[in-house]
């Protein structure tokens, strides 16, 4: 393996020769890969091929790229005579944009029609059998590629919940607003008063050291001084956000990033994205169908600009990632995540601290998807894997409702443009300690 990110990764020398790290890797595999199809097991087949925007990609194409990512950098990679089931798939499912080779564009993954979903599936279980084959040699070669299949399976992750947020999109578009999976009604609780923590100003260190995988843009691990700073305790809610609303939120310039009032008008913004005022009270589509806006819930499906012009009207400002990070230090890692099976946040629970750090809904940062100081970006084959990074892309935090728990880490990276609102984003607060 000439290929120097699988070389670094070799460095980490846990699983080379370790039949029980290569047994835990193998079990982790079919579990992850269950778990994605288990997320379709609600849809239709009409369902898995509908593509709403050049953002979001149609089921069937997730299904079948996540596999390609298998076939191409796992099978290919072990077996030099490897024989894919369908050559073009490579075309079709690739998603690379570097020297690997053409891509099908990602704006029309929603007009192909074949591969037919079922054809998916067996690709699916052609490249299971094989990478489970290999995984389960036992082998200094299945050792070598271990720790690409466990990038693999955090790709896989990522894609499960764009599989959740992408499937809402489809599904909203639908005035009969179809359910994905039902869930009962619930009494309203009352939202937790809002407290805020204070953090001593100094010099803190961020970002990810091990051990333990992470993504490269979480390295390296680096100082940075934070002046003294509070967080709110919790999300905003969808009653403090109904309050914004009421005040004339969507209507004021003077709450808005000069870019941020361009987009507002222009789309017509007067709520979050899936909201319905339906006989003078708010509901939203949520995937177990539409239902009126709970004001204990967190907010969410708000874009930055949303979440600035909120933090402006509630005398606040949003956190950097590095404060985040810095709050979030010792926290347990646990909350509402996607195996909760309520695919939507929840009101908090009682207590004392910082609550919903993790779970529920990606916290937006005011900090620019950039590298971190020091960052080396290095050559290969794994294309959207390393080094990418974006010019007007914001940092998100914590992991949402839709996030496989497994998946989080204190000092995980997501990003997302400005005007994006269809992931399950929302809003801490934070502001200067004068
Ligand atoms: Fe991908």
């Amino acid at each position: 393996m000439s290929d120097p990110a699988v070389a670094r990764a070799l460095r980490d020398r846990e699983t080379l020769g370790d039949p029980n790290a290569l047994a835990a890797l193998s079990r982790r595999y079919r579990e992850v890969r269950r778990f994605t199809e288990r997320l379709c097991e609600p849809l239709a087949v009409e369902d898995y091929v509908i593509q709403t925007m050049p953002d979001a990609s149609p089921t069937r194409w997730h299904l079948a790229h996540v596999t390609w990512f298998f076939e191409t950098l796992v099978l290919r990679k072990a077996y030099p005579d490897y024989r894919p089931l369908n050559q073009q798939f490579h075309y079709l499912f690739n998603s690379y944009y570097n020297s690997l080779g053409e891509q099908w564009p990602r704006s029309r993954r929603g007009l192909l029609s074949r591969p037919s979903v079922k054809e998916v599936y067996e690709y699916r279980a052609y490249v299971d059998r094989q990478v489970l084959a290999l995984m389960e040699q036992f082998s200094r070669q299945s050792a070598q590629v271990a720790p690409i299949v466990e990038l693999g399976l955090h790709h896989e992750q990522q894609h499960q919940e764009l599989i959740l947020t992408d499937i809402k999109h489809v599904l909203a578009q639908n005035p009969l607003f179809p359910v994905y999976r039902p869930r009962p009604g619930e009494e309203s609780a009352e939202a937790e008063a809002l407290t805020w923590h204070g953090f001593e100003e100094g010099l803190r260190e961020v970002g990810h050291s091990g051990p333990g995988f992470a993504y490269d843009n979480e390295m390296p691990r680096h100082r940075v001084f934070l002046e003294s700073f509070e967080l709110a305790s919790r999300p905003v809610t969808n009653g403090e956000y109904l309050a914004f609303m009421a005040d004339g939120g969507y209507q004021r310039p003077e709450l808005w990033l000069s870019d941020a009032w361009m987009v507002v008008p222009r789309e017509d913004w007067r709520a979050p994205l899936y909201w319905h005022e339906v006989g003078g009270r708010w509901h939203s589509f949520t995937l177990a169908g539409l239902r009126e806006v709970d004001p204990a819930e967190p907010v969410t499906h708000v874009s930055y600009y949303e979440a600035d012009a909120y933090a402006r009207w509630a005398g606040a400002r949003l956190p950097t990632e590095a404060e985040w990070e810095d709050a979030a230090r010792g926290l347990p890692l646990e909350g509402n995540f996607v195996e909760s099976g309520r695919y939507h946040p929840a009101a908090g629970p009682a207590g004392e601290g910082m609550q919903q750090m993790y779970g529920d809904v990606w916290e937006w940062t005011a900090s620019p998807y950039t590298p971190y100081p020091g960052y080396v970006q290095e050559p290969g084959a794994l294309g959207e894997y390393n080094g990418k990074f974006m010019c007007d892309q914001l940092v998100l935090r914590g992991g949402s409702c839709a996030t496989s728990m497994s998946h989080m880490r204190p000092t995980y990276r997501n990003f997302f443009p400005a005007a994006a609102r269809w992931q399950f984003s929302g809003i801490r607060l934070a502001r200067g300690i004068r």
